[in-house]
């Protein structure tokens, strides 16, 4: 399917996410061909300056390709300068969409407002936006005016539901495109197709089979220039909240009816709303947050400019989860991610049960190691199945196997990144790798008392050295069972 003429309007278009994700991702559509002639961007921001000041601040961001289909993209670019809470900035938007739609010789554009700003800003563009007629659809919605917001959807329970009011006294839900780019992840979405395009997994998905499973986003890099927003929101909210909770309950859900937004986000909200809330009185136990300090070669935290020098952030969060349903009973579900970590890696690893009883003399059930199947999310996107072989040799010489699938070895280094099929579902008008209200909501219902604990207890901060695996006590997670955290190392 290919996108219908459109025109995205990027907020924030001076800012980072704009140079290094959404124009290189609408390049590629673009060279894909699924980025329609009569389509056009107006990149929005303070800086006066002019269209073709922008389009030039924007070639070092795009891919490499022949001059001739970089300057016909740009061509299609086009700038605003305004402060996002004065009205005469939507109505030199208004003129200049109508000078575009005058241009395609189409009645009226369907339209993108790309809110690339901080979420301190949602609440002075979307009423405007609304005020200025520039998002009103007609009741079958057509032409479509959809709204993408990036994370943080609030900072707590009391205030997503702030601004989800907000945005509700504007646009309806069908409007509302709020993005979690982890779904737009090839490896990611591959969870689906895994589980239900198979039916080898199903009947050994599910407490009989599965011992537990292990969910990793870690990233080598610290805090960057980002110190302002992060040193705000902490591990929890800029990670947990979302990308985590997108994994597990893709890994984790019950079949949809049907790979549509609405079955797929219902299978999603039963599953988050079925995670058992943290006992507050032996938090520690399940879940624990840590701060990174420094190593010979970079700073900790709280050296790190624009950091408060007594920051209580957590820059790393290990936690167990447990779901109550039927299919899910006492398999922990552990997840971890963290900054400074060893490595980036994001990975979901499934250890099955142990074999029940040795048939192999010597060699109890437990000194067989568990078969585990690890989806490798990224940098080596793939798949391994770890299983007990025999190795050659006339004894019985038992040892793991690993079943190997990797993206790069199949289909070639060239996958397409979260925003370009995030980007594209857009303007296809399909929400279902986005994240509906009551999806946030029900995350912040259970994170939401754990931030309130963290703020009392400032204790409750432990630490670990940069470049680690990440505090020792992650390790108490597993209680009794013997397991521990995979590693880090590659
Ligand atoms: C973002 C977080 O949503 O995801 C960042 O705000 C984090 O702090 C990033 O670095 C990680 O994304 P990825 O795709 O590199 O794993």
């Amino acid at each position: 399917m290919k996108p219908v003429p459109n025109l995205m309007v990027i907020f924030g278009a001076s800012g980072d996410l704009t140079r290094r994700k959404l124009i290189p991702a609408l390049f590629r559509l673009y060279q894909r061909d699924l980025f329609h002639p009569l389509s056009f961007v107006i990149g929005c921001a303070r800086s006066k300056i002019s269209d073709e000041d922008f389009r030039n601040s924007l070639k070092e961001f795009i891919p490499e390709a022949d001059t001739e289909t970089v300057n016909s993209f740009l061509a299609k670019i086009f700038y605003l300068a305004g402060d996002y809470d004065d009205s005469s900035t939507y109505q030199k938007l208004e003129k200049k969409i109508a000078e575009l739609e005058q241009k395609t010789g189409l009645d009226a554009l369907n339209r993108t407002f790309y809110l690339s700003t901080p979420a301190a800003l949602y609440p002075n563009i979307v009423p405007k936006l609304g005020e200025h007629g520039l998002t009103a659809e007609n009741y079958q919605g057509t032409p479509w005016r959809h709204v993408v917001l990036e994370k943080p959807f609030g900072y707590d329970f009391e205030s997503a539901m702030v601004l989800d009011r907000m945005l509700h006294k504007t646009l309806q839900e069908r409007q509302i495109y709020r993005i979690d780019h982890y779904l737009g992840k090839e490896t990611v979405q591959n969870i689906l197709m895994l589980r239900f395009a198979n039916i080898i997994f199903e009947p050994i998905w599910n407490s009989n089979y599965i011992d537990h499973v292990q969910i990793t986003a870690a990233e080598s890099i610290g805090v960057e220039n980002r110190a302002g927003y992060y040193d705000h929101s902490g591990l929890l909210r800029d990670m947990f909240q979302n990308h985590m909770l997108a994994m597990l309950s893709l890994v984790a859900m019950e079949a949809p009816a049907a790979f549509d937004a609405n079955s797929l986000r219902d299978e999603q909200l039963k599953l988050i709303q079925s995670i058992r809330h943290f006992p507050q009185d032996e938090l520690d136990k399940y879940i624990i947050r840590a701060q990174y300090e420094p190593s010979d070669s970079v700073p900790g935290y709280r050296q790190e400019p624009g950091i408060a020098p007594d920051s209580v952030t957590e820059t790393y969060v290990a936690a167990k989860i447990m779901i109550d349903n039927w299919r899910w009973q006492g398999v922990p579900f552990y997840m971890r991610s963290g900054k400074r970590l060893r490595r980036k890696v994001s990975e979901i690893a499934i250890t099955f049960k142990r074999v029940p009883h040795s048939i192999f003399p010597q060699l109890r059930p437990s000194d067989l190691e568990p078969d585990t199947l690890v989806l490798n999310v990224q940098p080596e996107e793939g798949m391994t199945l770890s299983i007990q072989a025999k190795q050659p040799g006339p004894k019985l010489c038992m040892g793991s196997l690993s079943l190997n699938f990797s993206y790069a070895n199949v289909f070639g280094t060239n996958i397409p990144d979260a925003y370009e099929r995030l980007l594209l579902d857009c303007m296809l008008g399909d929400q279902t790798l986005f994240i509906r209200s009551d999806i946030i909501a029900a995350s912040w219902r259970l994170f939401t008392p754990v931030l309130e604990a963290w703020q009392i207890d400032k204790n409750s901060l432990l630490s670990y050295k940069s470049g680690s695996d990440g505090p020792e006590e992650a390790n108490n997670l597993f209680g009794k069972s013997n397991f521990f955290w995979r590693s880090l190392q590659a």
